[in-house]
């Protein structure tokens, strides 16, 4: 890849051409948990955070009628900072000349003004449509006077309160690496792999890197497989993908038998959420929000298809590896993310630990650097997708720099395709994988106390074939 492109589809800024995509969609920008004063004690005199999205600084704050208001930073009379300002209830007043605004921006007072004084009138703070989601803040940064497009329908955002955990961490790099990393099919292989098996993790034991402990779908000859030994002995994945319309669905066959094959569905929604399957009853819809072109926030809703999920203990499992109030992570470059030779040599693939797999992504994502060389890397088969995302972002960049649409964006006949996605690993027939995975998805929609609606994606469409296997591994033949 040119220089120039890598450039072209990493920065987002205001007025750049990706930061014009990206503003196209709804973004995640705080989680409403942020607020909780029980979790973040600050919370209970002055519900304000200041945030950066997308190079851009912002506050957000809850007034005393439980309205959002997420507003340019800096006061509009000489430029302070309004994160600084006094809560006062109905508004937010910046402490420099005592100017106050509301929840949508609109100028209130300005205090120092003769008498009589009309300029309050003059003055808007700009104010940034918000909305709540499955326990996630949304913002839209369109341009002023274009209105936001409606919400999808995804099941994350479908689930109700009880049935979806949502939280956050930090990266400090560019959020196009960090998406990358999560649409690869490849790397569950490597970057995850444990070198020895423990007994499986029972579905509902949500714990946080327990991932690939738990059980595959199906079975193989009557023995349940944990995914980590089936991604670890069958690691030459068959990828293929098909565009939807909210992007990519991704196909991941790993054949193990002549009569078996294990079949991974995950979804890449454009431009940087990813849905990828838990465990046969969670799923984890994964967004990257830019803080600007060196930081990423990961915003990740949990979504049970089963029972309820217990917020807390989900909550305490994750605090042991990130720490509030701003989601750091507790390792990092500092740390060299925990590395440990040993544990290298021993026990896993990458030599970070075996309970948090969320810092092998992080890894994965940060020692790239803040912003990736793309310059100097080589592509092969296994990052079809990665080159095919890379394809449909230089094209949404190109159509939205002519005046066009970005892809995705629900107008309300794409509105009602935004469902699913859906997600799934197991062990198929062989032959019959098709049509095996959507009547697992079936079955586990149909099991849903919060009746999820069907995926249009899935309903009757077919899968294009494949690309064959570079070399399919024997069943039972170990890699580590
Ligand atoms: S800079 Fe905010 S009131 Fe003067
Ligand atoms: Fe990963």
């Amino acid at each position: 890849m040119k220089a120039e492109q890598n450039h072209l589809i990493t920065r987002i800024g205001a007025g750049t051409p990706c930061g014009a995509v990206l503003r196209s969609y709804w973004q995640p920008v705080a989680l409403v948990d942020e607020f909780n004063p029980v979790l973040d004690p600050r919370m209970a005199q002055r519900p304000l955070k200041a945030l950066r999205v997308m190079g851009q600084d912002l506050v957000l704050f809850r007034d005393e009628k439980g309205q959002w208001g997420l507003l340019d930073r800096d006061c509009p009379h000489r430029g302070a900072d309004l994160s600084f300002g006094r809560h006062e209830g109905d508004g937010l007043r910046c402490p420099f000349h005592g100017w106050k605004f509301d929840a949508r921006g609109v100028c209130l007072e300005t205090p120092a003004e003769p008498t009589g004084s009309k300029l309050c009138e003059r003055v808007k703070q700009r104010s940034y449509p918000v909305l709540e989601k499955s326990g996630v803040l949304f913002g839209w940064f369109g341009e002023p006077g274009t209105v936001p497009p409606p919400f999808p329908e995804f099941d994350c955002f479908a689930a109700p309160a009880t049935h979806s955990f949502a939280f956050k961490g930090l990266w400090r790099a560019n959020w196009l690496q960090a998406f990358e990393v999560g649409i690869d099919p490849a790397h569950p292989s490597f970057l995850h792999r444990f070198l020895n098996d423990e007994a499986l993790v029972a579905i509902g034991d949500n714990a946080a890197g327990k991932q690939f402990r738990s059980a595959s779908a199906g079975d193989a000859d009557g023995e349940r497989w944990p995914m980590t030994r089936i991604m670890r002995e069958f690691h030459q994945p068959e990828i293929s993908f098909e565009a939807v319309p909210w992007g990519l669905q991704l196909t991941a066959l790993r054949p193990m038998t002549d009569e078996l094959t294990h079949v991974r569905i995950t979804n890449a929604i454009f431009p940087h959420t990813f849905v990828i399957p838990l465990s046969e009853t969670l799923t984890i819809t994964q967004m990257h929000l830019p803080v600007d072109d060196e930081n990423t926030y990961w915003f990740s809703i949990f979504t049970s298809f089963d029972g309820p999920v217990d917020k807390e203990a989900m909550r305490q499992q994750r605090l042991q590896y990130i720490q509030l109030p701003d989601y750091v992570p507790r390792s990092g470059r500092h740390n060299h993310w925990g590395f440990n030779p040993d544990e290298q040599r021993r026990q896993t693939f990458l030599g970070m630990g075996e309970d948090d797999i969320n810092v092998h992504d992080q890894w994965a994502v940060e020692s790239m650097g803040p912003i990736q060389d793309r310059t100097r890397e080589h592509l092969g088969t296994s990052d079809k997708v990665i080159m095919a995302n890379r394809r449909l972002l230089l094209k949404a960049i190109e159509t939205v720099q002519a005046g066009g649409t970005a892809p995705g964006v629900a107008d309300p006949a794409l509105a009602a395709k935004m469902r699913g996605p859906d997600t799934v690993d197991g062990i198929a027939p062989a032959g019959a994988w098709p049509t095996w995975w959507r009547e697992q998805m079936q079955k586990k929609r149909a099991g849903a106390p919060w009746h999820p609606l069907p995926d249009p994606q899935s309903e009757g469409e077919r899968h294009e074939a494949p690309e064959p296997a570079l070399a399919p591994s024997p069943l039972g033949r170990s890699l580590g």
